[in-house]
C-alpha cells in the first residue's frame, strides 16, 4: 500500500515546480521533434537537392536513435541516476539541434537527428520514471498525463513555428535550431530540480534520500513512505534478468505490450505527424502556408485538444472500449482518406478537385481524433500496467524499443511505399491494420481498468500463463 496517498494534499513546494518543468519540457522536446520535421523537409530538399530516399532517412533516424536511446535509457537512469540520466537528455537535445541547424552536409544532417533521437528515447524512459517517482501518490496518473498531452503541445508548437519560417529563406535551419533553447531549459532545470529520493534510497544513500525528499515535500512526515519505499525496493531485489524478461512464463504479457506498440505505429500515426504538410500538398492545398495551416490546427491542436479529453475520460471508460471505438474511427477514416486520394490521383495535374481536399483535411481529423482517444495514451498506459513488478523494468523498456522501432519502419518506408503502391492503397494498407488490430485487441488484450497491479498479476496466474510468486498467496 502507497503510503503517500494520504499526503497528496501536502505543500507545493519551489522544488516541486522544477520536477513538473522537468517532465513538460522532457515531453514538449520529445514531440517538438517528431513534429518539426514535416514542415523543414521542402526547405532541406531546396537546400541540399535531395531525393526521397535521402529525406526518408533525414525524416526517420530521429525515431532509429531513439529506439536505442530507450534501451539505454533505464539501465542509464539505475546507474548513475534519474538526475544525471535527464541532464545527458537536454544535453543531447542541445547539441544534436545545433548540429541540425548548422549543418553544411546531409549527412551532419543526418548524424543530428540520430543524437536528437538519442535524447529523445533516453528522456521518454527516464523523465516519466522521474516524474512517477517524484509526484504524491495522489498526484501521480495527472503528472504521467501531462508528460503524454506536453508531447501533443510540443507537436503542436512545431507545427506553429514551421508555419511562422516557413516562408522564410534557410528557415529549416531555425526551425530545427530553436529546440536548443528547450535543451538548455530542461538542462537547467534538472540541475536544479533534486535526484529521486527513491533512487538515492536504493543505492543506500539514505541520509540524502531524507534530505530531498524533506525538501521537495516541507512538513510531510516521512517515516512511512520511506518505509513503503523500502518494501517496494526489498521486492524489487528480485528484479527479473534481460533474458527471464524472454521467459515463457512472462510471453501473454509481453506479446499483449509488444502487439499494442507495434499497431501503435503501424496503423500510421507517425506517417500522418511526420509527412503531414506533403500530405496536405498532395491534397490540393497548394501554397506551402496553406499546408502548414492545415498542419497546425487540424493535426496539431486538434491532436492536444484530443488528448485532455482522453486523459478525463480514459479510467472511466476502461481501456479495451477506448482502443476499440479508436480503431474504428482510424481505419474509417483511412478508407475515406485513400479513396479521396484516388479522385485526386486520377483528377487533372496538380492537387486535384477541392471536394476530395476537404475529404482527406476531414479525414485526418477524425483519425487523429480517434488516435487521441485510444492507441495514444492508452498503449502507454497499459504497457506500464501489465507487467508483474520482478519484470516491469526491463519489458517496458522492450516494449518501448519495439514501439519506436515500428514508427522507424513506418517513416523510414512511408514515402517509398507512397511511390511503389500509390497513396490510396499505402492508407488502405494502415486500414487492413486496424482491422487486424481490432480483432486482434479484441481476442488477446484483457481489460486492466479498475484492476491494482496485483489483480493484473493474479489474472495472468489464473490465465495459467504466470507461475505464482513463491511465498506470495
Ligand atoms: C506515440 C507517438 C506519436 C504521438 C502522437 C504517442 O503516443 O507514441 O509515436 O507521435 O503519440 O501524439
Amino acid at each position: 500500500m502507497d503510503q503517500g496517498a494520504g499526503q497528496g494534499g501536502g505543500r507545493f513546494s519551489p522544488l516541486m515546480v522544477t520536477v513538473i518543468a522537468v517532465i513538460i519540457l522532457a515531453g514538449m522536446l520529445f514531440g517538438y521533434d517528431q513534429g518539426v520535421i514535416s514542415g523543414a523537409l521542402d526547405g532541406i530538399q531546396k537546400t541540399f537537392h535531395l531525393g526521397p530516399r535521402l529525406l526518408e532517412v533525414i525524416t526517420s533516424w530521429v525515431t532509429l536513435g531513439a529506439l536505442l536511446g530507450s534501451l539505454i535509457g533505464g539501465e542509464l537512469a539505475d546507474r548513475v541516476g534519474r538526475k544525471k540520466a535527464v541532464l545527458t537528455a537536454g544535453a543531447l537535445f542541445t547539441i544534436g539541434s545545433l548540429t541540425q541547424a548548422l549543418a553544411p552536409h546531409p549527412l551532419l544532417l543526418v548524424g543530428g537527428r540520430l543524437v536528437i533521437g538519442l535524447g529523445v528515447g533516453l528522456a521518454a524512459v527516464a523523465a516519466p520514471l522521474y516524474g512517477a517517482e517524484m509526484a504524491p501518490s495522489a498526484w501521480r496518473g495527472r503528472f504521467v498525463s501531462a508528460y503524454q498531452l506536453a508531447i501533443t503541445i510540443g507537436i503542436f508548437l512545431a507545427y506553429e513555428v514551421d508555419a511562422a519560417l516557413t516562408a522564410s529563406n534557410g528557415g529549416w535551419r531555425l526551425m530545427l535550431g530553436v529546440c536548443a533553447v528547450a535543451g538548455v531549459a530542461l538542462f537547467v532545470a534538472m540541475l536544479i530540480a533534486p535526484e529521486s529520493p527513491r533512487w538515492l534510497l536504493k543505492m543506500g544513500r539514505r541520509e540524502e534520500a531524507v534530505a530531498r525528499f524533506c525538501a521537495v515535500r516541507p512538513g510531510i512526515d516521512f517515516t512511512p513512505r520511506f518505509a513503503a519505499m523500502e518494501a517496494a525496493l526489498r521486492e524489487e531485489s528480485h528484479k527479473a534478468s534481460w533474458g527471464e524478461v524472454f521467459d515463457r512464463q512472462w510471453r501473454r504479457p509481453l506479446t499483449v505490450a509488444v502487439g499494442l506498440a507495434i499497431y501503435q505505429q503501424i496503423t500510421g500515426i507517425n506517417a500522418i505527424i511526420y509527412y503531414a504538410d506533403s500530405i496536405f500538398a498532395a491534397a490540393g492545398f497548394a501554397s506551402p502556408a496553406a499546408q502548414t495551416t492545415a498542419t497546425t490546427w487540424a493535426i496539431g491542436a486538434v491532436n492536444v485538444a484530443a488528448t485532455l479529453i482522453a486523459i478525463a475520460y480514459i479510467d472511466r471508460l476502461g481501456r479495451r472500449p477506448l482502443l476499440l471505438a479508436g480503431l474504428i474511427g482510424m481505419g474509417g477514416s483511412l478508407v475515406a482518406v485513400g479513396i479521396a486520394f484516388l479522385f485526386i490521383g486520377g483528377s487533372a495535374s496538380h492537387g486535384g478537385s477541392s471536394v476530395s481536399g476537404i475529404v482527406t483535411l476531414i479525414g485526418l481529423i477524425v483519425f487523429i481524433i480517434s488516435f487521441a482517444f485510444s492507441l495514444g495514451p492508452v498503449v502507454w498506459t497499459v504497457i506500464n500496467e501489465i507487467f508483474p513488478g520482478r519484470v516491469r523494468g526491463r519489458a517496458v523498456a522492450v516494449a518501448t524499443a519495439v514501439n519506436w522501432g515500428a514508427a522507424f519502419i513506418v517513416s523510414r518506408f512511408f514515402l517509398t511505399l507512397v511511390d511503389a503502391i500509390g497513396r490510396p492503397a499505402t492508407f488502405w494498407l494502415f486500414a487492413f491494420f486496424c482491422v487486424t488490430g481490432w480483432i486482434w485487441i479484441w481476442r488477446r488484450v484483457p481489460e486492466t481498468s479498475g484492476r491494482s497491479l496485483e489483480q493484473i498479476e493474479q489474472f495472468w496466474i489464473e490465465q495459467g500463463s504466470l507461475a505464482p510468486v513463491p511465498g506470495r498467496t
